[in-house]
C-alpha cells in the first residue's frame, strides 16, 4: 500500500493532517522508501522513542559508518558535517552532557526572567514600527528581528559586526541540510555558510579570549571543558535553534489566529487570562518542526514491527500533536485548552533547552501586538516555503 506521506508536494505541506490522520489509523510503523526510514506518527510512540537510549541523534559514538550499514557522507560535504556534528543537538553520551551542563546555566529560569525586560522592550519597538508604518512584513519586520537579536546578544554578537546581518541567511542555508533528501545545491550553500559562519565565530572567540565580556561565549571560554570546534558548532546551533523555530511559530501562530476570529477575539478579550494557553495551543496546533530523526542503536518493536538496528525512524511531530489518543478534539484550535501535552520542544536528554526563553518571546511577542495592533488582519494570502520538516512561510503581509 502507497504510504500517504508526500514531503515534496505543496499541498502536502499546506495542510499534512489529514494525511497524518490517515497514517496513525494504518498503523503504528510505516516504511517510507523515498527516504528509507520508518514513519512514527503516535503521540505515545514518539514521545517513548525520544526517551529511549536504544535510539540516538548520531551513531558514530557506537559504530563506524561501515559497521552501521552506511556510508560516511561525500568529502565536499565535510565543513558542514563537522561543524553540526560537534554542537549539542548531535552528541550523545559523556559530551552530551558535559556540553549541555555548560550551556544550560545560560538558559535557568533567573537568568530567562531577567531577560524578559529586553524582549519586551524590544517586541514594543518592532510592533511599535510595524503600525506606525500602518503595516507590511510581518515576519521580517517583527517575528524575525526579535530572537535573532535576543540569541546574538546572550551569545555576545555585537551590533557593531557586519556579520551581524548574516546570521539569519547562514542558518537558513545551513538548515536546508535537516530537509529530506537535500539537493546538491542546498549542500552546497550549507558548506558555504558552514564554513563562512565557522570562520566568523573563531575570530569572534579570539577576540573574546583578549577581551571577555558577560556573554556566553566568554564564559564558555572561561570554563575550558570545550574545544574550539565545539564552541563553535555549539554557538551556530544556539543561533540556528534560537530563532529558526520561534519565528515560524510566531507567523504560522498569527496566520492561523487570523483564520480563526473567534478565538481571536476570545483572546483579545482576556489576554492576560488567556495568553500561556494560547501559546501552548498554537505550539500544538501547527508545530512549526513537523519532524525529528533518530537512528536506531539496537533493535526496536514498534506496533508488533521490528526496527533492526542500523535503520533511521521519522518521528511526526505534527501528527503526534493531533493524535486524538491524546488530546480531546485535536483538530479543533482551542485557545483555552488547559490539558495540553504537545510534543512540540521534543523529549529525553535533547528536550528543548530554550523553551523557556522561546516561551518568553512568543508570550511578549503575541501579547505586544495584541495591544498594539488590535486591528491586525491579512494584507495578502500567505505562501508555504516549500521545506516540511522546519515549515513556514515565505512571508506575512498584513495591515494594522
Ligand atoms: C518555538 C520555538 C522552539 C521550538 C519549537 C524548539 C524545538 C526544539 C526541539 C523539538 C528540540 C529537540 C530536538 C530533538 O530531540 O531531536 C530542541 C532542541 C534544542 N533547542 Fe529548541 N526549540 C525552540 C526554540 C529554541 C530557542 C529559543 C533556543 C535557544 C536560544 C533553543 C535551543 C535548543 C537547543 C540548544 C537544543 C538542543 C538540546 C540538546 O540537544 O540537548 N530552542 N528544540
Amino acid at each position: 500500500m502507497d504510504v500517504p506521506f508526500e514531503p515534496w508536494s505543496p499541498d502536502f505541506v499546506a495542510d499534512p493532517y489529514p494525511a497524518y490522520a490517515e497514517l496513525r489509523a494504518t498503523g503504528r510503523a510505516h516504511w517510507y522508501g523515498p527516504t528509507r526510514q520508518w514513519l512514527i506518527p503516535h503521540h505515545e510512540d514518539v514521545s517513548a522513542l525520544l526517551r529511549d537510549r536504544r535510539l540516538g541523534r548520531t551513531y558514530t559514538h557506537r559504530f563506524t559508518h561501515e559497521e552501521f550499514g552506511r556510508t560516511a557522507p561525500p568529502a565536499a560535504h565535510e565543513p558542514f558535517h563537522t561543524l553540526n556534528d560537534h554542537g549539542l543537538l548531535d552528541l550523545e553520551a559523556a559530551d552530551h552532557t558535559r556540553i549541555r551542563r555548560l550551556v544550560s546555566k545560560a538558559f535557568t529560569p533567573r537568568t530567562v526572567e531577567n531577560l524578559a525586560p529586553t524582549v519586551r522592550r524590544l517586541a514594543a519597538e518592532l510592533v511599535g514600527g510595524l503600525v506606525e508604518r500602518g503595516g507590511g512584513d510581518f515576519l521580517a519586520e517583527v517575528a524575525e528581528p526579535l530572537p535573532v537579536a535576543v540569541i546574538a546578544e546572550m551569545l555576545g554578537v555585537p551590533e557593531t559586526d557586519e556579520e551581524r546581518g548574516m546570521l539569519r541567511p547562514w542558518s537558513a542555508d545551513i538548515c536546508g541540510m535537516f530537509e529530506l533528501n537535500p539537493s546538491e545545491e542546498t549542500a552546497r550553500r550549507a558548506v558555504r555558510a558552514s564554513l563562512d559562519f565557522s570562520a566568523y565565530l573563531r575570530e569572534l572567540i579570539a577576540r573574546r579570549r583578549k577581551d571577555p565580556g558577560e556573554d556566553l561565549i566568554s564564559s564558555l571560554i572561561a570554563v575550558e571543558e570545550l574545544t574550539e570546534q565545539e564552541m563553535v558548532s555549539t554557538c551556530v546551533l544556539l543561533l540556528n535553534a534560537g530563532h529558526e523555530a520561534t519565528v515560524n511559530t510566531t507567523v504560522n501562530g498569527w496566520w492561523t489566529l487570523l483564520r480563526h476570529p473567534e478565538q481571536l477575539a476570545a483572546l483579545r478579550a482576556d489576554p492576560d487570562g488567556m495568553l500561556s494557553t494560547a501559546v501552548e495551543e498554537l505550539l500544538r496546533y501547527d508545530t512549526p518542526l513537523q519532524m525529528f530523526e533518530r537512528w536506531v542503536l539496537d533493535d526496536i518493536e514498534v506496533g508488533g514491527v521490528v526496527i533492526p538496528r542500523g535503520s533511521e525512524v521519522a518521528l511526526l511531530f505534527g501528527s503526534a500533536n493531533r493524535d486524538p489518543a491524546r488530546f480531546s478534539s485535536p483538530d479543533v484550535l482551542d485557545l483555552s485548552r488547559t490539558e495540553n501535552p504537545h510534543i512540540t520542544f521534543g523529549a529525553g536528554i535533547h528536550y528543548c533547552l530554550g523553551a523557556p526563553l522561546a516561551r518568553l518571546e512568543l508570550t511578549s511577542m503575541f501579547a505586544e501586538v495584541l495591544r498594539a495592533a488590535p486591528d491586525l488582519r491579512l494584507a495578502a494570502e500567505p505562501r508555504w516555503k516549500p521545506g516540511y520538516v522546519i515549515r513556514g512561510v515565505h512571508e506575512l503581509l498584513v495591515e494594522v
